[in-house]
């Protein structure tokens, strides 16, 4: 069996979740197409409607209303998405709305000490269950802050720079490393006043309504990458990931790929909204480990489940550290990484911030805890196309929360 052909994706993950927001704060009707169908993005959906913002479908589009907030009546729920959580929770303080914030058991137990303190430094009056969900906040007076973020976290920077809209004076974020920039490039494009130099954003804000706009969101390159490991792990691949986004601070699992030995060809670029779009074609060829470290992080965080396994076929040894921000995601997926592949048979080793793993091991199916979290259940199931015997996951609808296509697109390609 080998992956040959070529795959469109559904709209990238956290584009979408900016579309929706952004246009609901543009006076009047935007389009959004290709937007992401996981359950994250209809939570960000289902709370801007409790906010007040009309959004509905049109043939295959969305059509957002949006200039105006409201006071949501009941607790916004934002599921399983921290991206919803983080960044709303930043957007409507900068909109005088008091809302309450709450989310499902992960959500729940994920930090927002990280929000909480820069939003509280701008003058939110909030107060949270031990910095943790749920969270209040009330229409407070916002000041301008100069902050410097100890996390490269673009969840964190984007609920600043959200906030910083309504404030009075500009903002600036400094970041340690930098964190995916869609917040700042599809505000820049929609006219606010926004500037990065480095690591360094500053914002000030908006003194005119932003105007309405149609946008087609481009494919997630964090779903490509699953079918980009398969084809990179099985012999004689050659697949196409058609029309994915094509934002540098995204892509780090190709160079990584790249690095490895697997042939990596980047075509076809359009620019929408300021965000780019590809076409990448991956060759498998033989894998070899390689080193990867904290300021490569940022550009792989959520890919990171899916390289361990590509790790665990290359010769020699794979070492990844600097990434201790893999513990406060859906699940703390270092040990579901480690316990997993070590079930399959790999041979890795688990460090406080990453993890060791020493190849090629011939990997066998097993039954995988996934912690009900999608990501680790994608990587799981892909495993198993290089393994002897299939992987029996404990969940399968936890993929629904970013790519509910999944499992019939694997089915068309294998
Ligand atoms: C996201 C940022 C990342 C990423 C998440 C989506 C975003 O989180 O893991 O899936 O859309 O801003 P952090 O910024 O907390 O690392």
């Amino acid at each position: 069996m080998n992956l040959t052909g070529e795959i469109f994706f559904p709209g990238d993950k956290s584009i979408s979740h900016r579309s929706l927001m952004f246009a609901a704060l543009c006076n009047g009707k935007s389009k959004i197409s290709n937007l992401s169908t996981g359950k994250d993005v209809q939570s960000t959906k289902n709370c801007l409607i409790d906010c007040g913002i009309k959004i509905y479908n049109e043939k295959s589009s969305y059509i957002v209303e949006g200039g105006k907030f409201i006071n949501p009546k009941k607790e916004l729920d934002c599921g399983n998405s921290g991206t919803t959580v983080r960044l709303l929770a930043g957007l409507l303080s900068g909109q005088n709305i008091n809302a309450t914030f709450v989310g499902d058991e992960s959500l729940s137990n994920r930090p927002m000490k990280r929000i909480i303190e820069p939003l509280k430094l701008m003058g939110l009056n909030c107060s949270s269950k031990n910095f943790t969900l749920p969270l209040k906040i009330k229409s407070s007076k916002l000041n301008g802050i100069n902050y410097k973020s100890q996390i490269a976290s673009a969840q964190v920077k984007s609920a600043v720079l959200l906030a910083a809209l309504g404030s009075n004076k500009p903002t600036s974020f400094i970041e340690p490393v930098l964190s995916r920039n869609h917040t700042e490039i599809m505000l820049k494009a929609l006219g606010v006043p926004i500037n990065t130099e480095k690591l360094k954003t500053t914002i000030s804000k908006i003194t005119k309504q932003l105007k309405p706009f149609n946008f087609n969101i481009p494919g997630d390159p964090s779903s490509a990458a699953f079918f980009a490991g398969a084809a990179s792990m099985v012999k004689n691949s050659n697949l196409v990931l058609k029309n994915i986004s094509g934002n540098d601070t995204r892509l780090g699992i190709f160079s990584i790929l790249k690095q490895m030995g697997v042939t990596v060809l980047k075509s076809n670029k359009k620019n929408i909204l300021g965000e780019k779009i590809i076409d990448i074609r991956i060759k498998n060829k033989r894998l070899n480990g390689i080193k990867i470290n904290e300021n490569q992080i940022p550009s792989i965080i959520d890919e990171i489940p899916i390289i361990a396994i590509i790790a665990s076929q290359a010769k020699g040894q794979t070492k990844i550290t600097g990434a201790k921000e893999l513990r406060y995601k859906e699940s703390d997926r270092i040990s579901s990484i480690v316990l997993n592949l070590k079930k399959m048979g790999a041979d890795i080793t688990e460090l406080e911030d990453g993890m060791i793993i020493n190849g090629p091991k011939k990997l066998k199916g097993t039954f995988i805890k996934t912690y009900h979290d999608h990501r680790i259940a994608m990587a799981f199931k892909i495993a198993s196309i290089i393994a002897d015997g299939e992987n029996q996951l404990d969940s399968i609808d936890c993929v629904d929360i970013s790519y509910p296509e999944f499992f019939e697109t694997l089915t068309k390609i294998t």
